[in-house]
């Protein structure tokens, strides 16, 4: 599958909610409360199989097939025609960023790809994308970017080298356009996860392992209530103030 399915041709009545990375366990339960909430949604990833699936179950609350489009952040020379075709049949009135790639960092180290892929993945590819949305949202005078980066974020550390250093430049994005689109009308969200039981947490023991369905009501009340940074679940606020403030000596020394 290729391109645009599920939505018809004609310029969509409803403006609708795009969810870049829809197939991943924290999308899918953000696509679950939004179209609880009867949005229209626009579902975006790599998969067209699992899109479609998703698309078939989301119906089932919304009454209407959610359009499916397959779009890979990687694919660098497809992304303005992809932002074209997509705003040609849709009008949006927000996105919702959740692609994104955690690979061991001893894997890193064996493997440079894997850390041009956390990179691009992560950082490079949804800036490039939600750099055309803020265009879009900006010309209109409104619409919400919400964005997942990661506590992983706040403070480099060799166990995550990559992914940390991904989502510290991708949470700094996220508040330079927030800069840069004040009194636009348009609202930037920078959304920050700890532990989320997901594919991508798979193997990970944690007590403060938190349900995508929490993060989810977190993640649309917080888009609701135009809060620009969030912590989800909220301890990750207080976990990451005490992480910040430790001396880099003694940092240096813990095994985090
Ligand atoms: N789970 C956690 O503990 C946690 C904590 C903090 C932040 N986060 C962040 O939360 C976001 C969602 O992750 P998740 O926890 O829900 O994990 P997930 O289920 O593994 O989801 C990752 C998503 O990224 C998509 N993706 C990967 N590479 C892509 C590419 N090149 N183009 C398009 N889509 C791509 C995957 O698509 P496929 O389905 O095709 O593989 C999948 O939909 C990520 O940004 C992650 O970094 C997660």
């Amino acid at each position: 599958m290729d391109g645009m399915t599920g939505a018809g041709p004609a310029h969509s009545a409803k403006a609708g909610i795009v969810l870049f990375g829809a197939t991943s366990g924290i999308a899918r339960a953000v696509a679950a409360r939004f179209a609880a909430a009867g949005e229209s949604l626009i579902l975006i990833g790599r998969d067209g199989a699992a899109l479609e699936a998703m698309a078939l179950d989301l119906e089932k609350t919304l009454g209407a097939k959610p359009a499916c489009i397959v779009w890979d952040v990687l694919d660098f020379p497809g992304h303005a025609a992809r932002f074209r075709a997509l705003t040609t049949v849709h009008s949006l009135k927000g996105v919702f960023m959740a692609a994104g790639i955690l690979f061991p960092q001893d894997e890193c180290d064996r493997d440079p790809e894997k850390t041009r892929l956390t990179l691009e993945t992560n950082l490079t590819g949804p800036a490039v994308i939600l750099d055309m949305f803020a265009g879009y949202f900006r010309q209109r005078g409104s619409g919400f970017i919400s964005c997942v980066s990661s506590v992983a974020g706040d403070r480099g550390r060799g166990k995550v080298l990559a992914y940390a250093a991904a989502k510290a430049g991708l949470s700094a994005y996220l508040a330079g356009l927030r800069h840069r689109l004040a009194g636009t009308g348009v609202f930037v969200q920078t959304v920050k996860p700890g532990f989320v039981r997901t594919r991508m947490a798979a193997g990970v023991k944690s007590r403060l392992m938190a349900e995508p369905d929490r993060v989810a009501l977190d993640i649309t009340t917080a888009i609701r209530d135009r809060r620009e940074v969030i912590y989800t679940p909220w301890i990750w606020k207080w976990i990451m103030l005490i992480i910040k403030s430790i001396p880099a000596p003694v940092f240096r020394r813990l095994k985090l």
